[in-house]
């Protein structure tokens, strides 16, 4: 059967509901478009748990900071489609912004899920003002519109990751959260729907960020535990067209910075080739 595609919320709960007639467990994908491996991975886990798996493509424009790609971003609807159905979802909801917020024009009007201050004003956050609460607001709305059994994420946006599972203990939000390896090409680059953006100049400079973190694991086990080395070694791989935002050395408990590194630090990156901004990150086990 192929996938169906939901554009309304009405039509989409009248479906759901048909299917919660029976015992039935119900997984969400909340995507913005543009699938790759890293989406098909999340879909297949989910997939592969549930009996109905929804996925949600939805470019919210709340998450956006003023000068970022929300115009940009791309829309590749119909090829979503055929990833989507091959990793194994049932429906796309994929709603129009009228649809998520009828009163858009009125920001101001629109009621936000904020996660504490603490956990944004550091890693993406910081620069990215405002970002996590446009996140934490979309999925907030995509789990009351679905009620999902379990939602998949991605681990490559580990602090959105942590401030989800955050907010869905801190409101008590019936859903189990599943995090998803993150997924890279070959050659280590993480995978991203921004990876589009580069040219194959920026991609060789691109690869420095995978190799940075990646210079920076092998250090680790070759017995390095300061930061401030383990920094320097990633710096040191850092391909000079590249320009970090920042390299961080978080608990992954707490995501408080550390000194001294140990199997639950993650070492997390966003750097900028050009115009376009980059992600990852390494959980630093034995
Ligand atoms: O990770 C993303 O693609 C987005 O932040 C999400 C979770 C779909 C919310 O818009």
């Amino acid at each position: 059967m192929s996938v169906l595609v939901i554009n309304e919320i009405k039509k989409l709960r009248e479906i759901i509901k048909e299917n919660r007639k029976e015992p039935k467990t119900i997984a969400l994908v909340p995507t913005m478009g543009c699938l790759h491996e890293g989406h098909k991975s999340l879909i297949a886990k989910a997939s592969s748990i549930a009996d109905l798996t929804i996925v949600s493509v939805f470019v919210n424009p709340i998450q956006f900071c003023p000068g970022e790609d929300y115009d940009r971003y791309p829309r590749t609807l119909e090829a979503d489609k055929d990833a989507a159905q091959s990793a194994g979802a049932d429906i796309i909801f994929a709603p129009s912004v009228s649809e998520m917020y009828p009163n858009l024009q009125k920001f101001s009007d629109l009621t936000m899920v904020v996660p504490p201050y603490e956990l944004t004003d550091i890693m993406c956050g910081k620069s990215r003002v405002g970002h996590f609460d446009g996140v934490e607001t979309v999925v907030t709305k995509l789990f009351n519109i679905v009620q999902p059994d379990i939602a998949c994420f991605g681990m490559k946006d580990i602090q959105q990751l942590f401030l989800i599972k955050k907010m869905v203990r801190d409101l008590n939000i019936p859903v189990e959260i599943i995090p998803c390896p993150l997924v890279r090409e070959k050659n280590g680059l993480a995978l991203s729907s921004r990876n589009k953006y580069l040219s194959d100049e920026d991609k060789v400079k691109a690869l420095s960020i995978s190799r940075s973190v990646f210079a920076i694991r092998d250090a680790y086990k070759a017995g390095i535990k300061e930061t401030k080395k383990l920094f320097d070694t990633g710096l040191a791989n850092l391909d000079k067209g590249v320009e970090l935002e920042y390299l961080e050395f978080v608990d992954e408990n707490t995501f408080k910075p550390v000194e001294s590194v140990n199997q639950d630090t993650i070492c997390a990156m966003a750097a900028r080739v050009g115009n376009v901004r980059l992600i990852d990150n390494i959980i630093l086990e034995v």
